[in-house]
């Protein structure tokens, strides 16, 4: 029996989703426990390719539970048309292997207006959301005023909550943010019918854990976002709405921390972003361009290009001390191909002093220039290794070097966005 939880160490899109998929074969549970649909997380088996923002990314193994937690925010509408795109590829998806904890939140209309509404009057200072309600959802939530799961499959409760919120809701669109106001009958009769489609899969995701855990079996935890989008410990103010460390794995999903064996951090051999906010290694440059075009680096939920730069040991330390990092993958090798010179920053200079540890805030974190230590390229085609010692020495020297320099032992290695293009130096339910 063991508990292992995935978490990005970076900016999110590391390839969470991926390796999630790779190692559910051996997970019996799949939980997602904080986020919502602004996640994509990709999944290519064979000559398929699925992109899930709020189904586990377990879903394509047969004979495991998925579940979906309490940290979460659903927007019932998108589950159901995703759950409904897998059943056109004919992978099950019903009741007996998705649970949607009872406490998780709803992400309302209201709260997708709200998040775009805000955006679009913020201007150029805006975050720059994926636009899915998260925010408001989580703000709700926090306030008190969220609308949960188990009161959306309950229409009592869930018209008179939507009666309430919307009144607030409509005066804030309308009088502050010069929206629309939102119809209460559109809104009732929309998500009354999902609550009816959503009642069989509603359960308790803490107990169900609980007894698993007492059954002695495998649980997988999958992060979304990563960690520097933190609400938290990220570049704050532009971050998610939800701890996507690996703390909030146990909030966020109801299991206690002494039942966490292990923690694996994934980790993209270069460093993405996509929205606002500070990026130290980013380049605008050639080699930039040729990260974002080799790596395919647009949005999984939006389809906006992601901003490309170097791998950051700096923001790769800090997400072993704040998810307590016990196992490494070291995920996108392959797009390094081909670059002659490849970089790492290892420390920043702030204001002509050396800065080893990431800023808790963004102002400094602006100011910070990288400071870079080189390693030679490799021009081999490594997209069909699937042993270490299959990749060229000098691949091998770069991958030795983020480990040691990270001070975490590396587990797995991902070559290409295929399930088996993959060199599993130690699978992580059996560390
Ligand atoms: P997630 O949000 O962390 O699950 O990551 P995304 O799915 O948003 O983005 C990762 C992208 O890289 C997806 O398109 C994956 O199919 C792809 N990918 C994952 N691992 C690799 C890899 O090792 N090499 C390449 N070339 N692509 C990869
Ligand atoms: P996965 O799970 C990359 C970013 C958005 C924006 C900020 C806030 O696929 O790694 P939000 O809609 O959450 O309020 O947006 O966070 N963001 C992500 N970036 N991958 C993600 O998820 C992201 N989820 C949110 O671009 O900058
Ligand atoms: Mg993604």
């Amino acid at each position: 029996m063991s508990s292992v939880i995935v978490v990005g160490t970076q900016w999110g899109d590391e390839g969470k989703g991926k390796v999630v998929d790779l190692l559910s074969e051996s997970a019996d549970f799949i939980v997602r426990f904080q986020g919502g649909n602004n996640a994509g997380h990709t999944l290519v088996v064979g000559d398929k390719k699925f992109i899930l923002h709020l189904v586990p990314s377990g879903i394509l193994h047969r004979n495991k539970t998925c579940c979906i937690g309490n940290g979460v925010v659903l927007d019932p509408g998108v589950l159901l048309g995703e759950i409904e795109k897998l059943r056109s590829h004919q992978v099950q998806v019903d009741p007996n292997n998705l649970v949607i904890s009872g406490q998780a939140h709803v992400i309302m209309t209201y709260h997708r207006e709200v998040d775009n509404a805000r955006e679009l009057r913020k201007g150029k200072g805006k975050i720059g959301t994926t636009g899915r309600g998260i925010g408001p959802c989580y703000e709700d939530k926090a306030s008190r005023a969220g609308i949960r799961i188990h009161e959306l499959v309950n229409p009592k409760l869930f018209t008179e909550k939507l009666k309430v919120n919307l009144e607030e809701k409509n005066f804030y669109l309308e009088k502050f943010l010069g929206a629309k106001p939102l119809d209460y009958d559109q809104i009732a009769d929309e998500y009354l019918a999902y609550g009816e489609q959503l009642r069989p899969y509603v359960g308790n995701v803490s107990q169900l854990l609980e007894k698993a855990r007492r059954q002695d079996k495998n649980i997988l935890f999958e992060g979304a976002q990563g960690t520097h989008l933190d609400i938290d410990h990220g570049t704050y103010p532009f971050v998610t709405s939800s701890n996507a460390v690996a703390g909030g794995a146990c909030c966020g999903a109801g299991v206690g921390p002494t039942h966490i064996d292990t923690v694996l951090g994934i980790c993209k051999a270069y460093t993405t972003r996509v929205g606002g906010g500070p990026f130290p290694t980013e380049l605008e440059d050639a080699i930039g361009m040729h990260l974002q075009q080799e790596g395919a680096e647009f949005g999984s939920t939006t389809g906006r290009p992601r901003r490309c730069g170097w791998l950051d040991m700096v923001v790769l330390r800090n997400a072993a001390r704040l998810n307590g990092l016990t196992s490494l993958t070291i995920t996108k090798l392959d797009v390094l191909t081909g670059l002659e010179d490849i970089r790492i920053a290892t420390s920043y200079v702030h204001e002509a002093s050396a800065m080893e540890t990431f800023p808790f805030e963004c102002y400094t974190l602006e100011k910070c220039d990288p400071s870079y230590e080189s390693f030679p390229g490799w021009s081999e085609d490594i997209s069909s290794a699937r042993d270490f010692s299959d990749l060229p020495v000098k691949t091998q020297r770069y991958l030795r070097a983020i480990e040691e320099l990270a001070e975490v032992p590396l587990s797995i290695v991902s070559v290409g966005p295929g399930r088996n293009q993959t060199i599993l130096l130690k699978n992580p339910f059996e560390i």
